[in-house]
């Protein structure tokens, strides 16, 4: 990295902001730490994902890892030992802030999964709507370890995901699953050989692109907020969620493009 005129190196960003089209990469930028969530990380994501979220030509954002070793290793260890319990206690909620801009992020948003997701690191996938994962992955809610409970939503997302007898064994014994079990588990939708991930993922990009922006928030508001709601509440949480996007004009635009057999031009409006 070129130094400045201190002839110092300036410190590179803890994420990567790459734009691909309607698709935005974040990608956690610590390698040399296993892409571990320091505070000042978990930060960065939150302030560019709060930055993205009024891009209304966005289609999806992907989170993925730095190097070709880590997803990430989760909460920074070494800087969670110089912390105080107040200190943690505020880490905690910081870190459980930027999960849930992830769920609440009004776009689909996809890990693409190389290497290990452990503990923090593989919450934070869990708070994904997609998962797509290369051979190399390897994934583990490990923190009872370490002494500690997943503190980011591990005990009641992979309970949703893969069912409670299932999320029991993997938190209670911090075991570390590899790819395939991870995909026999439900825990990700795909597997593919360690090259081909970015190609998957913009393959699957692109396929959410045919959608409306508006549909697809609605869509993905509409799942998490009903799931595991009584059905009539879930239906009325449905129904509001169609409301949202009955006067936009990619409602009409989608209307009349399947009637003039062209393909619809949305705004997101
Ligand atoms: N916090 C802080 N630093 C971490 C870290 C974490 N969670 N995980 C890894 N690192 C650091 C390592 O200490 C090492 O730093 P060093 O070079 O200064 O010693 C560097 O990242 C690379 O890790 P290393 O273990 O050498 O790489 P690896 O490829 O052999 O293994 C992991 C990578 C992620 C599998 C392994 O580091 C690991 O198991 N980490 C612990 C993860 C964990 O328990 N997370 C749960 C958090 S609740």
């Amino acid at each position: 990295m070129a130094e400045n005129k201190n002839g110092i190196a300036p410190n590179p960003p803890l994420v990567l902001v790459e734009r691909k089209g309607a698709v935005a990469w974040l990608v956690l930028n610590r390698p040399d730490a296993a892409n571990a969530l320091s505070r000042a990380l978990v930060a960065a994501l939150r302030a560019e994902l709060a930055a993205l979220a009024g891009h209304a030509d966005l289609t999806a954002v992907v989170l993925a890892g730095a190097g070709d070793k880590t997803f990430s290793a989760g909460a920074d260890l070494k800087e969670r030992l110089g912390m105080t319990l107040d200190e943690t206690r505020a880490f905690l909620d910081e870190l459980g802030a930027l999960v849930q801009a992830i769920e609440d992020f009004p776009r689909p948003v996809v890990a693409a999964i190389s290497g290990a997701a452990l503990g923090g690191g593989l919450e934070i996938a869990l708070a994904c709507d997609v998962r797509l994962a290369d051979e190399s992955a390897s994934m583990a809610l490990s923190e009872v370890r370490l002494g500690i409970i997943p503190g980011a939503g591990g005990t009641q997302r992979l309970a949703r995901l893969c069912g409670i007898a299932l999320a029991k064994e993997l938190i209670l014994t911090g075991r570390r699953i590899d790819a395939a079990t991870a995909l026999k588990l439900g825990l990700v939708s795909k597997v593919v050989a360690k090259p081909d991930l970015r190609a998957a993922v913009a393959s699957l990009c692109s396929e959410l692109a045919a959608a409306g922006p508006l549909a697809l928030a609605a869509a993905k508001r509409a799942i998490d907020k009903g799931f595991g709601r009584p059905l009539g509440e879930a239906l009325a949480i449905e129904r509001a969620c169609y409301e949202t996007i009955l006067t936009s004009e990619d409602r009409n635009e989608g209307l009349r493009a399947f009637a003039e057999k062209r393909p619809p031009r949305y705004r997101g409006k």
